[in-house]
């Protein structure tokens, strides 16, 4: 520890008591010695423009953005990131030369995380499937389209929403029914849930995999539980599968980075701390 000012960063959202970020940076900040603090704060609507003109200002180094600011935060930014605008959404604030500043990390987050546990996933995946239109979705194909995945569909339950974000992602993306993804899934190599489906609390996502190749990589970005049922049938189907907790731990890195100046890793140790607190919290459903 050293002898200077306790440096802040904190996360927030409305609500923002179940989120798993400050056990992260917690870990980060005690392994790398820090003199520092993480908390949650919880930010309602109204109040978050005064909140985030108080990034940066003070002891308050720095901020994740969670649930339902992203976008408001994304408006209210000086500066962003190429990720953050190809996104249109912002979940880590910092200020610079007096301006804010903002990143979106989701989509590197997914990146490394198929990396970890897919390793050498984009040589094989030319073709994914994305489930799901929000928030997620749109981070998740900013990170395909960079990893050079050459064609991504799009289904949604709610068909407008997929083809808003196909129609504005280029020729690579293209717009699928809902209703036809079973058939659909003969013809990809990554298929990756970011609907809510499947969470704990949530109806399970009813797909029934089976004409899916058996090279086809299936991800999920739900990690409460750590395995959710579509994963289970990859698995017994014997496909790699890619579970969503890595994704939360590695879109963390980047902001931890900026804020305290020290690129921490997601270590195995990282992992089953938060491992056990989702676990916990769930009854030890995995
Ligand atoms: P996020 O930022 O996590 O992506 P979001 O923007 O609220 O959150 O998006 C949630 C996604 O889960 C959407 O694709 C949503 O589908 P709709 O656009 O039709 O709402 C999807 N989703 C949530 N509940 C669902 C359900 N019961 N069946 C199918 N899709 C569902």
């Amino acid at each position: 520890m050293t002898g200077a000012a306790r440096l802040r960063a904190c996360v927030t959202g409305w609500p923002i008591s179940h989120s798993r970020s400050p056990i992260i940076h917690g870990y980060w900040l005690n392994r790398h010695r820090i003199n520092g603090s993480y908390e949650k704060i919880a930010t309602p609507p109204a109040d978050f423009a005064s909140f985030a003109r108080g990034v940066g200002v003070g002891d308050l180094r720095g901020a994740n953005v969670t649930v339902p600011h992203k976008e408001a935060a994304f408006a209210l930014c000086d500066r962003v990131t190429e990720a953050a605008r190809a996104i249109g959404a912002v979940n880590t604030l910092w200020r610079e030369d007096g301006l804010l500043w903002g990143d979106n990390t989701d989509a590197e987050g997914f990146a490394r995380n198929m990396e970890e546990e897919a390793p050498g996933w984009r040589e094989g995946a030319r073709s994914a499937l994305v489930l799901g239109a929000g928030g997620a979705a749109r981070a998740i194909l900013h990170a395909l389209l960079s990893s050079g995945v050459e064609r991504v569909a799009i289904a949604n339950r709610t068909p407008d929403r997929a083809r808003a974000l196909a129609e504005g992602a280029g020729s690579r993306v293209a717009f699928q029914d809902w209703r036809d993804v079973e058939t659909k899934l003969g013809e990809v190599d990554l298929l990756v849930n970011t609907t809510s489906l499947g969470m704990s609390g949530q109806s399970e996502l009813a797909l029934d995999i089976s004409v899916l190749a058996p090279r086809a990589i299936v991800a999920d970005i739900v990690y409460v539980p750590l395995r959710t049922a579509l994963l289970e049938q990859a698995l017994r189907r014997g496909h790699r599968v890619v579970g969503g907790l890595g994704m939360l731990l590695h879109q963390a890195a980047p902001g931890f980075e900026r804020w305290f100046g020290v690129r921490p890793v997601v270590t195995p140790d990282l992992r089953a701390l938060v491992e056990a607190d989702v676990i916990a919290h769930t009854g030890g459903a995995r």
